[in-house]
Parts: C-alpha cells; sequence; structure tokens
C-alpha cells in the first residue's frame, strides 16, 4: 500500500547533536514541512529551528510521547542516534498510515548493537569481511589463547553499543591480550564488553558509504570519509569524528558498485530472510584492502559528522526522501547531490576527547558564515552547544560545532571550511586543519 506523504508534514527529529542539526536544516527547506519539533536535549542550532518537544524520548516515557504524538500530529519521527534505535523507539512509535518513524526496528539495527550478531549475518550472506572469532566472558581463558596464538595482529571489539569507544586496534598480541583482559575481565566497556570480537586487522583507506533501505530497495548515497583520531596527520585517540568529506575520490564506480552488489544487497537479503524489514540507514564502514572492500562494521543511522557534508550537498526533497524510506517506497523519492565536494571540520573544545571544558561563550559564528573564500557557501551546525540564558550560545559538549564547506571540489571546500572554523573562538577552541588529507596528499606507506 502506498502511503502518500502529508501535504503539511509535522515531524519530530530525535537526537540533539550534529548530524540531527544538519538533517533539521535540510528538512526545513521542504515545502511539505509542518511544524518541526526537536529533542528535549536539543543544541542551540535545533533550538532555533523547531519547538522543543516537551516529552522525554527514553523508553520508560514512550506512552506519554506517543500521546504527545498524537496531540500534534506528528506524522514523522527522524531518529538519529543509534540508541534510541536500541531502545526500540520504531518499534513502539512507528504506526503506519497514521506515524511513520524513520529508522530500523530493534531486530534490525542489532547490526550496530551487536557486533558478534553482525559478524555471523555477514558470515551466512557471504559479505566480505575481517575474519573473525566471537567469545563471551565466560571464554575469557579461550579468547587469551586466540589472541596470544595469532601470528598478525588483532583487533578487540566489544560487542555492545560504546559510542564509538569500544574497538581496540592493537599491533600486538601483548596489547590485544590486554584488551581482552580490559573487556572480559575488567568490564571496562560494562555489559558491552560481555562478549567480545577478536578479528584480522586490516589494512588500507577507510570510506563510510550510507544507502537509503526501505525494505526492498537500496539507494546508494554518495560515499564519504571521516577522520577519527583527535590529531592532525591522524595521530593521538579516537573521537566522534573531527570532520568528513563527501564525495570521497576513493570510491570509484567500482568501488560502489561492488559494495552495492557484495554488501548492500546481501545484507539486506539475509536479514529478508531472518525475518526482518529493513528501514533506514545502513551505513558501511569499509576497508579498501589489497582484495578489495571489507565491511568494518554497520551502523544503522547517518554517521556524524557524515551527515553534515551529504546534507550540504543534498539535492531534492530530504522529507520526501525520508518519508518515502520509512513507507517502503523509495523509489518514488528523488534523491541526487549537487557537483563539487563538501567537507565539515569540527571545532572541539579544550580536554576532548576526554572531560570537555564547557559553557564557553561561542563567538564568530556569524563571520564563519559569512566568509566563504573559495566556497559556495559555509554551515555552521552545532553540534555540542546550548543557548545562554542571558542570550548567545556557549558550549556544551566535546564536539562543538562542524563547519561545513561545499566547493567545487575537496580542496577548496577544505580550505573555506577550515578558514571559517578558525573564526569561530571561545577559550581552548581546536580543530584539525589538515581534514581530506589522505585523500588530497596521499601517504605512502
Ligand atoms: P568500528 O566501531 O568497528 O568502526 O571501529 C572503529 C574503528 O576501528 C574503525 O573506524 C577502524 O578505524 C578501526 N577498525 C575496526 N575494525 C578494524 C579492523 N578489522 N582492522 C583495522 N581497523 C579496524
Ligand atoms: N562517523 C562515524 C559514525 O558516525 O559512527
Amino acid at each position: 500500500m502506498s502511503l502518500p506523504l502529508p501535504d503539511r508534514c509535522n515531524v519530530l527529529i530525535a537526537g540533539s547533536g550534529g548530524r540531527e542539526h544538519a538533517l533539521a536544516w535540510k528538512l526545513k527547506q521542504s515545502p511539505r514541512l509542518g511544524r518541526l519539533w526537536v529533542d528535549p536535549a536539543a543544541n542551540a542550532g535545533l533550538r532555533a529551528l523547531g519547538t522543543a518537544c516537551p516529552q522525554g524520548l527514553e523508553p520508560r516515557n514512550r506512552f506519554h510521547l506517543e500521546r504527545f504524538l498524537e496531540k500534534e500530529d506528528i506524522r514523522l519521527v527522524v531518529v538519529g542516534p543509534e540508541t534510541l534505535l536500541e531502545q526500540s523507539i520504531v518499534d513502539d512509535l512507528h504506526k503506519p498510515p497514521h506515524r511513520l518513524v524513520f529508522g530500523p526496528t530493534r531486530a534490525g539495527a542489532r547490526l550496530e548493537w551487536d557486533k558478534a550478531w553482525c559478524k555471523q549475518v555477514l558470515r551466512t550472506a557471504n559479505v566480505p569481511t575481517a575474519e573473525s572469532r566471537t567469545f563471551n566472558h565466560q571464554q575469557l581463558d579461550a579468547a587469551l589463547h586466540y589472541v596470544r596464538s595469532r601470528t598478525d595482529p588483532a583487533v578487540v571489539k566489544a560487542s555492545g553499543l560504546c559510542a564509538g569507544k569500544g574497538v581496540v586496534v592493537c599491533d600486538t598480541p601483548a596489547q590485544a591480550e590486554t584488551a581482552v583482559r580490559d573487556m572480559l575481565e575488567k568490564r571496562a566497556q560494562g555489559d558491552a564488553g560481555l562478549q567480545i570480537v577478536v578479528e584480522e586487522r586490516l589494512r588500507g583507506q577507510e570510506i563510510s558509504v550510507l544507502a537509503l533501505v526501505d525494505g526492498g530497495t537500496i539507494w546508494m548515497l554518495d560515499a564519504c570519509q571521516d577522520h577519527k583520531q583527535v590529531g592532525e596527520g591522524d595521530t593521538g585517540p579516537n573521537t566522534g569524528g573531527m570532520g568528513a568529506y563527501c564525495p570521497t575520490p576513493l570510491a570509484t564506480d567500482s568501488v560502489l558498485r561492488f559494495v552495492e552488489r557484495e554488501v548492500m544487497v546481501p545484507t539486506v537479503d539475509a536479514l529478508r530472510r531472518e525475518g526482518i524489514d529493513y528501514r533506514g540507514v545502513l551505513y558501511a564502514g569499509l576497508m579498501l584492502t589489497h582484495s578489495g572492500p571489507k565491511v568494518l562494521e554497520f551502523n544503522c543511522r547517518f554517521g556524524d559528522p557524515e551527515t553534515q557534508a551529504l546534507m550540504a550537498r543534498w539535492k531534492g526533497d530530504l522529507l520526501e526522501a525520508l518519508w518515502h524510506t520509512a513507507a517502503g517506497t523509495l523509489d518514488e523519492a528523488t534523491i541526487g547531490f549537487t557537483p563539487g565536494a563538501s567537507c565539515c571540520v569540527v571545532v572541539c573544545a579544550h580536554g576532548y576527547p576526554g572531560a570537555p571544558r564547557t559553557g564557553d561563550l561561542i563567538e564568530g559564528i556569524g563571520l564563519a558564515e559569512a566568509g566563504a573564500t573559495g566556497a559556495d557557501r559555509v554551515l555552521c551546525f552545532h553540534a555540542g552547544t546550548r543557548a545562554a540564558d542571558g542570550g548567545g550560545v556557549v558550549t556544551a559538549g566535546g564536539r562543538v560545532l562542524g563547519v561545513t564547506a561545499v566547493g567545487a571540489d575537496l580542496r577548496s571546500a577544505r580550505d573555506a571550511a577550515t578558514d571559517a572554523a578558525r573564526r569561530i573562538s571561545f577559550p581552548g577552541a581546536f580543530l584539525r586543519g589538515d581534514i581530506g588529507m589522505r585523500v588530497l596528499a596521499p601517504v605512502v606507506s
């Protein structure tokens, strides 16, 4: 049954960060958007675009949240973060034909919240991925024996959700042993690490390929790359993401064709065989190895900061695309990207990725957006910000703003985004000036 997009569609965006601000910014351009509601914890940028939902989104409040959605005639809920997917927000609130929720059910999102299960799906579907073994907390000795006996470096992963902190990439067996003990014995990742995946360490460049999936149809978006490490030259600890760009020149036509045919299609088919009608974003984190692209992980949501780069170039009505994805009629949507490239540079607060300093007044946002030298435009997407009581915007998290520029090519987009991001000021602000360096100046290894 086809579910037409309402003429005035009231929407709630669930999630409070940079990804959600970028989605909200694009949704605001839809002629079909009615009232936009934002998360109760929304940052200052989101709050400037919509009205804060008075109801919490957590599982224990779903009864009241649903009453609220009915009262306000909210027809579409767009889910940003994986935690809400794991907490069954789609199962609870997706009530077609009246109300759709964009995102997979808890069963579909298991690809992200249970890495051990994900590896099993990949294996049965014959999707290329790193070789791996899974161990639980009662198998500590077996896990230790396994990492000691390996001749090549291993990667140790907590199976559950750890906000990007559950992966230890090891150089030596001794490091792998420590990682195994930390997770299985010392419970460093809590329950998320009660089961671990130990896998071969892959070498190559990493890309992020996101696709919209409506249960059957798969629509591949332009591929992105992000920089996870805090320091220039990809050094230092991992973060939620210091910057991203789109498209990446590494995602050639043949790479994209391979990923669609060998990764996306067999995964969606395998899920269907499990009785899962997967709808939402399927995000494959891939390593481009000597023997072809291999899956590092699946995420079941838009990436952050990839979404900031994607939305800056999104052509067409995002509301229509998200509605049709959730409705199972993706072939009725028109999706495209403007030519050129986009680049998002994240401005961070002192202390990030440890404990960031917060509460500092942010200056220069207008200046950054106005100063698009060499670029088509610059957008400042808020992440960790809060509207101050006395006016103005203050820092409220580690990643503060995602300054995003669109240009004729990656270099001009990167230079413009970096230049604009440097106009933002607050005490201890820092950024990476080398976003894109892996493809702009390839490092020979
Ligand atoms: P994940 O949360 O699985 O994406 O892992 C976080 C990061 O760890 C990835 O973005 C990679 O940089 C790295 N990583 C994960 N798995 C592997 C692997 N098998 N080989 C090398 N690096 C990996
Ligand atoms: N940029 C990585 C992620 O969203 O998980």
